[in-house]
């Protein structure tokens, strides 16, 4: 017994089952560094009303996975994070990929209406704030706006130095690691890089335009992919377009509040 749990530590040092934990969202530091980007390009009002729903300044990042967090005991809401369009699709189509509203495209505007409706209770709002903080990032995960016909690359094993996983979790979790252990020093970083052009660019769109965008990166990512090994280094090189996509959903998560809560 004990020799036995010895070996499963152990390989568990070596050989790291990154993937044997069912991939929900970017991982929480992905959520936390977009949070921490969007609320620091909050307006004084948003950022007051969005304290005064989730009950202090700080929940506004500390809130970014609670929907990961409830989504076992809440079934219902578990394809909310997501869209699977079709990788060879042209782009969304809701029709197809969005019936009854379960994904996260329609879950984005409904949370958006009900944050804005000054007749919804408090608590309503409050958690329509906490879903859109998280689906708004979710949205901008590549692979969860696209489908091989492998549950958004969660069927697909790849292997990397010594690790292994699904394609999914690598990036939910793996490219975004690779930026730094401490998420608000990476989302400083990341804001301090982006230029007022970007700030600009980056701050509007509707959330079908972002899971279009979401799809083509993931047209990219598919492309240059063949085989179950990734290359040693695959996180390093995948930086710039992580950080294009974190940077995108935290300014467009700020403009999105900022519209509603004036
Ligand atoms: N389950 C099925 N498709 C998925 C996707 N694209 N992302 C996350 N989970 C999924
Ligand atoms: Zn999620
Ligand atoms: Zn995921």
């Amino acid at each position: 017994m004990k020799q036995g749990v010895s070996h499963l530590l152990a390989a568990a040092l070596i050989y790291p089952l990154t993937g044997s934990v069912p991939a929900f969202a970017w991982a929480p530091q992905g959520h936390e560094i977009i949070a921490a980007i969007a609320r620091a390009h909050l307006t004084p009002a948003a950022r007051a009303k969005s304290a005064s729903l989730l009950g202090g300044d700080s929940m506004f990042v500390l809130v970014a996975s609670w929907a990961d967090e409830v989504r076992d005991a809440r079934s219902q809401t578990a394809p909310w994070h997501y869209v699977d369009i079709p990788l060879d699709a042209k782009g969304y189509d809701p029709r197809r990929d969005c019936p009854g509203g379960q994904c996260v495209v329609a879950q984005i505007e409904y949370d958006a209406r009900k944050l804005g409706d000054a007749n919804a209770a408090k608590p309503a709002r409050a958690e329509a704030l906490r879903f859109l903080i998280h689906f708004v990032g979710d949205v901008h995960q590549p692979l969860h706006a696209a489908d091989h016909g492998d549950h958004g690359g969660n069927d697909v094993i790849v292997h990397w130095g010594r690790q292994r996983g699904s394609l999914h979790h690598v990036w939910d979790q793996t490219v975004v690691a690779a930026l730094g252990a401490d998420a608000m020093t990476v989302a400083q970083n990341i804001d301090a890089s982006l230029t007022p052009g970007q700030r600009l660019r980056d701050s509007g769109g509707a959330p079908a335009d972002w899971a279009n965008e979401s799809l083509a990166d993931a047209r990219v990512i598919y492309g240059q992919i063949n085989g179950p090994y990734l290359a040693r280094d695959y996180a390093q090189r995948q930086r710039a377009l992580v950080t294009d996509r974190l940077a995108k959903a935290g300014l467009r998560l700020a403009a999105l509040l900022n519209k509603i809560l004036k």
